[in-house]
C-alpha cells in the first residue's frame, strides 16, 4: 500500500519483527516471531481506516504496541514523521504522543476505579494544556462528550463502574478527540461491546475520519467490522501479513488460502448451511518459531506444495495494490 503523497506519511512501519524469547525448563531457548517482517504506513492526506485482520496471537496487539512506541522492534523501524520513535527528542516525543492515540480492548482496564471516568479528559486538557480556565476546560469536556453521542450529565461525576463498557469506550474515544490526533491505533475496541454500542463506535470512528480528517488502523478478529470499515486491509497470521489490498477485493477474490479459510468460518445465515469447522479445526496451533524459511500457514494449508516449505513466500501481485503470499500464484510478478 503505497501512499501518494509521500510528505503526509505520519507512521512507517518498515519491514519490522518482533522475536519473544520464551524460556524453557532445559537449556534451548524457544522464540516466537510474534511479528515477522511486516510493513505499513499510516498518512494523514488522505485519512483513511486501514483494517487489520487475524485471530488470536496473530501478532496483533504486539504490532499495535510497536506502533505506539510501547516496545521496540528487534528488526526493522518504526518510523514517526520520518523519524525512529527511539530516536525522537523530547519534544517530538511529545508530538508523538499526542499524534497518535491509542484505544484499547478492555474500556474498563484503562480507568483507575476509584477516580470519576471524567478525569481521563481533565488529565488531558491539563497535560496538554488544552483550555486557559476552568469553565473552557469544562465546555471542552462537554463537546468531546457530545461528540461522541454522550450525554455530559450522564458521563461527569461518574465512576467506571457506574458505565456501560460502550459508555468507557466512548469516553476514550472523546479523550482522544481532545488531542485531534492524526492517527488512532485501535486495538479490538470493539470486541468486548455489545453490537448496537459497536455501531455507535464504529460510525464514530468513521466521523473522526469524514471530519476531522483522523486516520486509523482498527485491529480486528471480526472481518465484519472490517468490512464495515472499508478502505485498506492488512490479513496477518502468525505474526505474517499473508495478503493485503482493498476489503473488497479480498472478499471477491480472496486469494491466500488463510483469508479463504477466514471467510469460510463466517456464519451462514441459511440454517440448512452447517457453519464450516474446518476453519477453526487447528486454531490451537503454535505460530512458526523465528522467522523460518517457509510460509508461515504450510502445516493448514489444503494446496501445500514442496516449495511452501523450502523458502517463504515474496508478496504476488493479484491485481492493484493487491497483493498475496503464496507460492499458489508464482506466475504473477512479486512486489
Ligand atoms: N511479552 C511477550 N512474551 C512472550 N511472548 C509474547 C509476548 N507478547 C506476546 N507474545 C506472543 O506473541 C504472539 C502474538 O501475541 P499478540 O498478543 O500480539 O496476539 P494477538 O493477535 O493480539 O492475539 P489476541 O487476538 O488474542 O489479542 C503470541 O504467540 C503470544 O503468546
Ligand atoms: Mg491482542
Amino acid at each position: 500500500m503505497t501512499n501518494p503523497q509521500d510528505n503526509t506519511t505520519v507512521l512507517d512501519v518498515r519491514n519490522v519483527s518482533k522475536i519473544f524469547t520464551i524460556p524453557t525448563p532445559g537449556f534451548e531457548r524457544e522464540y516466537i516471531a510474534a511479528v515477522d517482517q511486516v510493513s505499513l504506513a499510516l498518512y494523514e492526506k488522505p485519512a483513511r481506516i486501514v483494517s487489520l485482520v487475524g485471530e488470536s496471537g496473530s501478532g496483533k496487539t504486539t504490532l499495535a504496541r510497536l506502533m505506539l512506541g510501547l516496545t521496540s522492534p528487534t528488526r526493522g523501524e518504526v518510523l514517526y514523521r520520518g523519524k525512529r520513535i527511539s530516536e525522537l527528542s523530547k519534544d517530538e516525543w511529545w508530538d508523538f504522543r499526542r499524534n497518535v492515540q491509542p484505544i484499547f480492548q478492555d474500556p474498563f482496564s484503562i480507568y483507575n476505579p476509584f477516580y470519576r471516568v471524567d478525569r481521563a479528559l481533565d488529565i488531558t486538557i491539563k497535560n496538554f494544556k488544552l483550555a486557559a480556565s476552568k469553565d473552557e476546560a469544562f465546555s471542552l469536556k462537554a463537546e468531546a462528550l457530545k461528540a461522541v453521542d454522550l450525554r455530559p450529565d450522564d458521563v461527569i461525576g461518574r465512576y467506571p463502574h457506574q458505565l456501560s463498557g460502550g459508555q468507557c469506550q466512548r469516553v476514550m474515544l472523546a479523550r482522544t478527540l481532545l488531542l485531534h490526533p492524526k492517527i488512532i491505533v485501535a486495538d479490538e475496541p470493539v470486541s468486548m461491546i455489545d453490537a448496537a454500542v459497536r455501531m455507535l463506535f464504529l460510525n464514530t470512528l468513521l466521523d473522526f475520519r469524514d471530519k476531522y480528517h483522523i486516520s486509523s488502523l482498527m485491529i480486528t478478529h471480526d472481518l465484519a467490522t472490517a468490512y464495515y470499515m472499508g478502505g485498506p486491509m492488512l490479513v496477518l497470521c502468525f505474526g505474517r501479513v499473508v495478503e493485503s489490498g482493498d476489503i473488497e477485493q479480498l472478499l471477491n477474490n480472496p486469494s491466500h488460502p488463510y483469508t479463504q479459510q477466514l471467510l469460510a468460518a463466517i456464519p451462514s445465515p441459511d440454517p440448512t448451511q452447517r457453519w464450516d469447522t474446518r476453519a477453526n479445526a487447528k486454531i490451537t496451533e503454535r505460530p512458526l518459531t523465528h522467522e523460518t524459511n517457509k510460509c508461515v500457514y504450510v502445516a493448514r494449508c489444503p494446496y501445500a506444495m514442496p516449495i511452501c516449505s523450502q523458502q517463504r513466500p515474496p508478496d504476488y501481485l493479484i491485481e492493484e495494490q493487491h497483493y498475496t503470499a503464496c507460492f499458489l500464484h508464482q506466475d504473477k510478478p512479486t512486489r
